[in-house]
């Protein structure tokens, strides 16, 4: 195992699994789910989503991969030979090629919008000329292909180095500064007329509008952001050396994504309210409203160009990690060179990304289950593989592996004194399966 690269430092550590979570989850996926369910008692049920759930299942993912430091498959068959369990690592391929299939549609139109702030088009229209700037985009087939290929081809070259070089070096540099970013637009949002309506619609929850489908779409948002149940952070924690604090990284990935999500629920829904747009928009809606939230600030050629940018990078190290699961997958258990993985990989994303790019277009009549392909990916991946992954891992963790290597994980061998181990282990074995089980016959009407 010692041939296996490990994280150079610390922060290099959390600035990678930050670089995993953070990304168009936060920033394009938060503020319409939210918006579609209503806004305050969706985030509510989220952040409940996020402490309940998404805290252990990280945990739970961390100590199988830094206890074996080998990708899912391997290490569930390290810890409990011939057990079942190890199956679950399908399911983190299936789902990561499903993300990255719509994933970098939504990251291509990023990318096009980078280059329109470039050449100076996302300046000074009215709010309703971004609408239509989006639909031209998204309504166009070979625009929205162009794109998608474009970020795979990015994301591509930057797997190709390998884990250490391509993903430390972007994350460590871009986090910061994107989360700075994020707060000016904030500051400027807060100033906007009538950002009092959008506070409200998010902090004032209305619980009488709680539905099986917002409970299970804060459960799957949860999943999606913190990039879980996908055996993704296994994979980054295989990675991780053996004094890196699981309980306090995943508790710092948790907070943080948690506070990107909302810093950009406060940029987006004051400005909805003020510019008098519809919350819930769907997968449009920042497309419509960052644009003129950008119109209207000093130096907003700037503004928009740094923002798309930082954007751009935070999709990448989030497809990078997806990306991951698949090439590990490859390498280490069918001997793959990681070339051909990578190869492999972009291939089936490109045929599959264009499916979903010509949901927003030439197939937008092409439902299944009610749903464009985009959304089915979207709906199948989030919202029901992620937490049934989730739930496998944490089932793993806490009824099937051996207690002695879950403490020593949790406290370095006896290094660290964690004192919320018991509440850990307590939400691992019961209240994260629990709930995910609850949650979903709650979705199908049997409970
Ligand atoms: N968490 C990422 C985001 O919020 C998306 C992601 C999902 C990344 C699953 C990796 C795995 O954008």
């Amino acid at each position: 195992m010692s041939e296996r690269a490990q994280f150079a430092t610390k922060m290099g550590v959390i600035a990678a699994s930050v670089g995993s979570a953070v990304g168009l989850g936060n920033i394009w996926r938060f503020p319409y789910e939210a918006g579609m369910h209503g806004g305050g008692a969706f985030i509510a049920i989220y952040i409940l989503c996020v402490l309940f759930l998404g805290i252990p299942v990280i945990i739970a993912e961390f100590i199988i991969g830094r206890s074996t430091h080998q990708n899912a498959n391997s290490a569930i068959r390290t810890l409990a030979p011939g057990s079942k369990f190890r199956y679950v690592s399908y399911i983190g391929i299936c789902s990561s090629i499903m993300i990255l299939s719509f994933y970098s549609v939504v990251a291509g139109w990023i990318a096009e919008y980078m280059f329109q702030s470039l050449l100076g088009g996302l300046n000074g229209h009215s709010t309703q000329d971004y609408a239509k700037t989006f639909n031209a985009l998204a309504g166009s087939p070979w625009r929205s292909i162009l794109w998608t290929y474009l970020f795979l081809g990015a994301n591509f070259l930057i797997i190709r180095k390998g884990i250490q070089k391509g993903i430390e070096k972007i994350s460590n540099f871009m986090m910061p500064v994107l989360f700075l970013l994020l707060i000016i637009f904030c500051i400027n949002s807060l100033l906007l007329p009538n950002a009092k309506e959008g506070l409200k619609f998010m902090f004032m929850p209305d619980f009488s509008q709680v539905s099986p489908s917002m409970v299970v779409g804060a459960m799957g948002q949860a999943f999606f952001s913190l990039s879980l149940g996908l055996t993704c952070l296994l994979t980054y924690a295989s990675y991780f050396n053996n004094k890196t604090p699981l309980v306090k990284s995943a508790t710092i990935i948790a907070v943080l994504d948690t506070c990107v999500a909302v810093l950009a629920g406060v940029i987006i829904f004051p400005a909805v309210f003020s510019f008098g747009a519809e919350p819930a928009a769907g997968p449009k809606l920042v497309f419509e409203i960052l644009p003129g939230i950008f119109g209207q600030m000093p130096g907003g050629y700037f503004w928009s160009l740094a923002f798309f940018i930082l954007l751009f990078f935070a999709s990448i190290t989030s497809t990078i990690s997806m990306s991951e699961i698949f090439i590990t997958f490859c390498t280490e258990e069918h001997k793959m060179s990681r070339k051909k993985a990578t190869r492999l990989n972009t291939l089936i994303a490109m045929v599959l990304g264009t499916l979903c790019a010509l949901s927003f277009n030439l197939l937008d009549d092409f439902k299944i289950f009610g749903k464009t392909i985009f959304d089915l990916f979207d709906y199948v991946s989030s919202n029901i593989l992620l937490p049934a992954g989730g739930f496998i891992l944490a089932v793993f963790v806490g009824w099937v592996m051996d207690k002695k290597i879950v403490k020593e994980q949790l406290t370095n061998s006896g290094e660290l004194n964690v004192r919320t181990m018991k509440p850990i282990i307590f939400c691992i074995r019961y209240v994260a399966p629990a709930a995910i089980v609850l949650i979903f016959l709650y979705v199908t009407g049997l409970f």
